[in-house]
């Protein structure tokens, strides 16, 4: 296993993390070298989520997006890539939200804690992408799912994000989702496996979830199949 990922490693500090006491400490001291330890081809989960999220963008009417536990910007380089300027970031940690700023990419870079309401108003964006931030010790399902609905817009707004396989169901993220979906606020777009840090041979699931207008109709039209794991196993809808 490689020292950047490794026992020991910066990455191996991450999951042992309690809360965000310990996790501003260790991205104060992990976020200049972040991206070097952490390559492309290694933790494909950003490279994912922003191409997730790029199903929805609009480049013509420039969606306006929110990097929540933007990090260093992995997400928003890949979003830039595909044409998205209206980009703004999110962060528990200053450190990583002055890599980011590097990065030359952001419209706004703010300090925010996912653990609380944030500081957003309604409906702001068109989509919020979240990669690498529902993992252990760092951000749970409440109330950071139901935020994250509330500041898209409505009808159509789109939420992206990853959640480390270990914590999907333990950490009350299913049930969460399931609940947000039979309250009718969300429509699961999508839920599948991916690959999240390669060489750990690590999973998470990226979710796909669209805002609901109250009647219950979203505006986009990529209507798609109950969420299937590639077993074949429903993995958000238990059936009788
Ligand atoms: C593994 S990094 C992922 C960063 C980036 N999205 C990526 O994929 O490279 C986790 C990020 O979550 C942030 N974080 C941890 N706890 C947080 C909280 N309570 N609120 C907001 N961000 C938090 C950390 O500062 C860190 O930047």
């Amino acid at each position: 296993m490689s020292t950047r990922t490794g026992e020991g490693s910066h990455l191996a500090l991450a999951r042992a993390s309690h809360n965000g006491t310990d996790n501003k400490a260790l991205y104060k001291e992990w976020a200049a070298n972040y991206n070097a330890d952490l390559p492309a081809d290694v933790y494909i989960a950003p490279m994912l989520t922003a191409q997730a999220a790029l199903r929805f963008f609009d480049s013509s009417a420039q969606s306006a997006i929110l990097d929540a536990g933007c990090g260093t910007g992995l997400v928003a380089e890949v979003l830039a890539r595909g044409g998205a300027q209206a980009i703004d970031g999110l962060d528990l940690s200053p450190a990583m939200l002055a890599e980011a700023g590097k990065t030359g990419i952001y419209q706004q870079l703010f300090v925010g804690d996912l653990t609380r309401p944030v500081d957003v108003a309604d409906e702001r964006y068109d989509i919020v992408t979240c990669a690498g931030t529902f993992t252990h010790g760092h951000v749970g399902p409440a109330p950071a799912l139901r935020e994250f609905v509330r500041i898209v817009k409505t009808a159509g707004g789109v939420v992206v994000a990853t959640i480390i396989d270990a914590i999907w169901e333990s950490g009350g993220f299913k049930r969460e989702i399931e609940a947000m979906e039979a309250e009718g606020l969300v429509r699961i777009v999508s839920a599948d496996i991916i690959d999240y840090v390669q060489a750990r041979g690590d999973h998470a699931v990226l979710i796909v979830l669209e805002k609901l207008s109250p009647a219950g109709h979203g505006d986009h039209k990529m209507q798609s199949s109950p969420a299937v794991l590639p077993t074949g196993q429903p993995l958000l809808r238990v059936r009788a």
